[in-house]
């Protein structure tokens, strides 16, 4: 189960968010979480897991997971090793990752064999309607076009989210793309969300504990 109301950072691949950087973001994720008294799970860089696994409490994931189970698999990353490294989950699909409909049933397998959650984005209602078939813990709705943009999802697209929470009514519902205010976050929750899954806003933010910080006051 993912615990809700719930805010999902997405370190993706970005310099301030990788490496040591992604320690230091992590910590600072961790004491936010604490802080606030709020769940906060963060998404690193495969290479960055362990490392960060150990340093923080929040859970943390991958951002993708490969299809394979152990053999001879050369430059495919397991889900056994990715929970032996301490992630608890991964996210998949993501729009910079697309899966197709026959992979990502075959990630999902594999991640649950390896005991890891699975949040599956999608880009509308009806992938939402047809990823939640497939029985995820989460599903995450993002616009592409709204990610890494000034503006949210929840004030351009109110009704991608309230569509798909109304399509899917047996998984938790988040949504994403261009979050950047308590005001956004707080709309969709109102609209029926979960929770949310947040970059840029808070890995390129000047002061990113002040900016998740920000953010989280809007789950409640
Ligand atoms: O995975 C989160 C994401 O795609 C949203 O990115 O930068 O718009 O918060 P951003």
């Amino acid at each position: 189960m993912i615990p809700t109301p719930v805010c999902i950072v997405n370190f993706k691949s970005y310099p301030n968010a990788t490496g040591r950087n992604a320690l230091t973001l992590a910590k600072i994720c961790d004491k936010v979480s604490q802080a606030t008294n709020t769940q906060i799970i963060i998404c690193v860089q495969t290479a960055d897991i362990p490392l960060i696994a150990k340093s923080v409490k929040i859970p943390v994931f991958a951002q993708n997971v490969d299809p394979y189970e152990a053999g001879a698999h050369t430059g495919w990353v397991l889900a056994e090793n990715l929970k032996e490294h301490g992630a608890q989950g991964t996210l998949l699909n993501h729009s910079e990752h697309k899966l197709s409909i026959d992979v990502l049933k075959k990630c999902l397998l594999r991640a649950k064999a390896a005991h890891l959650l699975t949040i599956v984005c999608a880009e509308t209602s009806e992938e939402a309607r047809l990823v939640a078939s497939l029985k995820p813990d989460a599903i995450a709705i993002e616009p592409p076009e709204l990610i890494g943009s000034d503006i949210s999802v929840s004030s351009a697209k109110p009704e991608l989210i309230e569509q798909s929470v109304r399509a899917v009514s047996f998984v938790p519902i988040l949504c994403g793309a261009g979050i950047h205010t308590k005001d956004d976050v707080s709309k969709a929750i109102k609209l029926g969300a979960k929770g949310i899954l947040v970059s840029s806003g808070v890995v390129n933010s000047p002061n990113p504990e002040k900016a998740l910080k920000e953010l989280v006051s809007g789950l409640r």
